[in-house]
């Protein structure tokens, strides 16, 4: 290449320089345009952010800034620190809750109890606290120990102070070591009145009410007969009166036989009151009579019981009660008037036929029910006495007690408490509180139908001869 091409070809490259030059540096028209978009994209995202304040500003006003003032004159930081406070008193509450209810604690607390009162074995170990149940008002209180139910059951006025709670009821738990006391804080009241709203029907009567205000009754159908004991002034003759009561109000057949001949002259009018044992005798051989006729019909349908018969035939066939308030007296005859061996032989025949009564007529609908403060042999025997399966205490002796309701508790009842009773269930015991009937409640009851027996002259003993008359029965029924 000669030197002259050379310089020719380095002019070009230098031109072309020039040119494509042009096309890399910006040159000032380019840097004007590029500030003129920028200032007017700041000033579009300004106008934009005005617009959106200008649209959040209800917002602010109305709730944000409102907000803020309310939390702060309202003292929020008060009320989170109260929140605060309030969690920390409940964990407390909770633990203390869990330490009271934890066994260690219990465990002690009845041991404690139990020294108190000397409760322990013959070998000098008091019982082990074995759980807790509680449902409602009623706590369950399990122990282990060596000492037998009956031991529990005497001990219970002294138990109930020491734990300081009412217990209700004394049960074997699942084997012969464990107790369950049933407790509670609840107190029975002092008086319940009788009310008509209580009445249920023939056979089944309401008495009283339990600790929890249960209801309690007497059904017929399972207890057969009712042996009532207690001291005089417990309510024995309350309770017959409103037995009395609502047999009659129900429908059923009574006969009284009280031997004071002072308590049931209101119900002289309303249904049999008996207050002479050769009376007593012939009510006595009446209800034999009535029993082998319901046997007759039953063993023409084939029924078992009463209710049986009812069912089988649609009849309402209904049921006698031989109320005697007071047994020692109509077991034993104090009347001048009779000579030794007459006398003798009615009680003999009273006796028996009590007897044989309460074994063999509960299943025709024909029951006893006998008060006695001395439930003793000679005023009712082992045998007669079994057959009473229904038993209710009033304060007594312990000796009444025993015999009653096979446990001195009822001795632990306070004489104040007038109506307050031990019923026995089977091997457990219910205190109740016995309604108390008020005498001008039998206007409600219709008058009886008179019979031979109301017009009776006293002194005319020809109209006592036993076999005489016959109560009414089946055939002429209720009015
Ligand atoms: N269920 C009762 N509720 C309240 N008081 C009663 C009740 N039963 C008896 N009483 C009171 O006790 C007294 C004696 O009762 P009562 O039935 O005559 O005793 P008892 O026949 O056992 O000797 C009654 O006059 C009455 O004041
Ligand atoms: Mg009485």
């Amino acid at each position: 290449m000669s030197s002259k091409n050379k310089s020719e070809e380095i002019r070009n490259k230098n031109d072309l320089f020039e040119i494509e030059k042009e096309k890399i540096y910006l040159d000032k028209k380019d840097k004007e345009n590029l500030s003129y978009a920028e200032k007017r994209h700041k000033e579009n995202t300004a106008t934009f952010n005005t617009i959106m304040t200008i649209i959040k500003l209800p917002y602010i006003l109305g709730y944000k800034l409102p907000k803020t003032i309310i939390s702060k004159i309202t003292f929020k930081s008060t009320r989170e620190a109260q929140q605060k406070e309030i969690a920390r008193l409940k964990r407390l509450n909770d633990s203390k809750e869990r330490a009271r209810n934890s066994n260690v604690l219990k465990e002690l607390e009845f041991i404690e109890a139990f020294k108190n009162i000397g409760f322990k074995d013959k070998l000098n170990k008091y019982p082990v606290f074995n759980g807790l149940e509680i449902i409602g008002d009623r706590e369950t209180i399990s122990f282990k120990s060596n000492l037998s139910l009956t031991e529990w059951i005497s001990k219970k006025e002294q138990l109930e102070t020491v734990l300081n709670t009412n217990i209700v009821s004394v049960r074997q738990g699942e084997n012969k070591q464990i107790v369950d006391l049933d407790t509670t804080k609840n107190k029975l009241p002092k008086l319940l009145n009788w009310d008509d709203d209580y009445l249920i029907n023939d056979g089944i009567f309401p008495i009283g009410k339990d600790i929890f205000g249960n209801i309690v009754k007497f059904e017929f159908i399972y207890i057969a007969n009712i042996l009532v004991g207690g001291a005089p002034r417990g309510g024995k003759t309350k309770l017959f009166q409103l037995l009395s009561y609502q047999i009659l109000k129900t429908g059923g057949k009574l006969i009284i036989a009280e031997f004071k001949g002072v308590d049931y002259q209101k119900f002289e009018n309303k249904c049999q009151v008996i207050n002479d044992h050769q009376e007593l005798l012939k009510a006595l051989k009446d209800l034999r009579k009535e029993m082998e006729k319901r046997k007759k019909l039953f063993r023409n349908v084939g029924a078992e019981n009463i209710d049986d018969y009812n069912q089988k035939t649609g009849s309402n066939l209904k049921r006698y009660y031989l109320l005697i308030d007071e047994l020692g007296e109509a077991m034993e005859i104090v009347n001048p008037d009779l000579d030794k061996k007459t006398k003798d032989n009615i009680e003999k025949d009273i006796a028996e036929l009590c007897k044989s009564g309460a074994r063999l007529y509960s299943a025709f609908g024909i029951h006893f029910v006998f008060g006695t403060q001395r439930p003793d042999v000679r005023v009712i025997e082992g045998q007669t006495r079994d057959q009473f399966i229904g038993r209710i205490c009033f304060k007594a002796v312990k000796n009444t007690s025993n015999i009653v309701l096979e446990s001195d508790i009822a001795s632990n009842l306070n004489s104040d408490d007038k109506g307050r009773a031990y019923i026995k269930i089977g091997a457990d015991y219910k205190e109740v509180q016995v309604f108390l009937f008020n005498d001008d409640m039998l206007k409600n009851l219709k008058n009886k139908k008179l019979t031979k027996n109301d017009l009776k002259i006293v002194g005319a003993e020809k109209e006592n001869t036993f076999d005489e008359k016959e109560i009414e029965t089946i055939d002429i029924d209720i009015d």
